[in-house]
């Protein structure tokens, strides 16, 4: 159904009694009963948003509105000139969630081994803290690594979102290729995805591959959901394949792709907006 208000509709709030209504209240503000005009829920033009968000030219997102490929949460739009509201509403492009707000900024590091994850330390290590600086004010970091673990940490400053996905009911799948000394066993995969009991509960992945065997080394490749301290290395060693180097390569759909060590990136909108999906946000 398409819910669109044309830039010619006065948008609307609900009147009196709008708060015993609040359950059937509809979500976008298109679907709401015309009555009393509120500027505060104006919005602004869907292709405008867009255009901002950096998907295109207004003409392009016009274009792409009247393709049927925009969606306003989870309805596609096909009238020009809807009104949105970038901090509530859910925008996405050919079914990917975008992000739209500009104060949420969220960022990818490829962590070097011997860094450890905090934002200073009284000992004087290194830590990520010292690799970003004033990237941004309000920066914590998402999870952790150890500190002889390399690759893909996440800092952002939405709290919800680093709560989220740090959080294990949100069983957030994690990537970790790990090289392991000793060859592997062929059923391995499936004792894995079984379950293997350590001394904390048990832990069971969501995938594992072998993905390259040579002179009595192994690189494996694990996903698991789990957050809990060493869990990868301690793992592997109850399974005797003890851990010579971790590192880990996605967290959910975000990938390390080909990041240099100690570089770090600004994560996209389209990255921006799955991690949200993901969680719920
Ligand atoms: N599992 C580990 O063993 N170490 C990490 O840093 C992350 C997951």
């Amino acid at each position: 159904m398409n819910t669109a208000t044309p830039d010619d509709e006065t948008t609307t709030a609900a009147g009196e009694g709008w708060a015993e209504d609040m359950e059937l209240a509809p979500s976008h503000p298109g679907d709401r009963p015309s009555g009393a005009h509120d500027p505060e829920r104006e919005g602004e033009r869907l292709q405008k948003v867009l255009a901002r968000a950096g998907v295109g030219s207004r003409r392009v997102c016009e274009d792409m509105i009247e393709a049927g490929r925009i969606s306003v949460n989870g309805a596609v739009v096909q009238v020009q000139g809807m009104r949105v509201d970038p901090e509530t509403d859910k925008i996405a492009v050919d079914g990917v969630r975008i992000e739209l707000r500009d104060d949420r900024v969220t960022y990818a590091l490829n962590k070097p081994s011997g860094v450890i994850t905090a934002m200073s330390d009284d000992r004087n290590r290194p830590t990520v803290g010292d690799m970003i600086g004033d990237l941004a004010p309000g920066l914590v970091h998402v999870g952790r690594l150890d500190q002889d673990t390399e690759g893909l940490l996440l800092l952002t400053n939405d709290g919800e979102l680093a709560h989220r996905l740090a959080h294990p009911s949100y069983e957030v799948r994690k990537t970790y290729l790990a090289q392991v000394s000793g060859s592997v066993p062929r059923d391995l995969h499936r004792r894995l995805r079984a379950g293997v009991d350590l001394d904390d509960g048990p832990v069971t992945v969501d995938a594992f591959r072998v993905v390259d065997t040579h002179a009595g080394q192994s690189v494996v490749e694990v996903v698991l959901h789990e957050g809990r301290k060493h869990i990868v290395r301690r793992l592997l060693a109850h399974v005797g394949l003890p851990v010579s180097r971790l590192t880990r390569t996605a967290i959910g759909p975000v990938e390390l792709q080909r990041m240099r060590s100690g570089s770090i990136r600004k994560l996209t909108r389209e990255e921006l907006g799955q991690l949200q999906e993901l969680v719920g946000l």
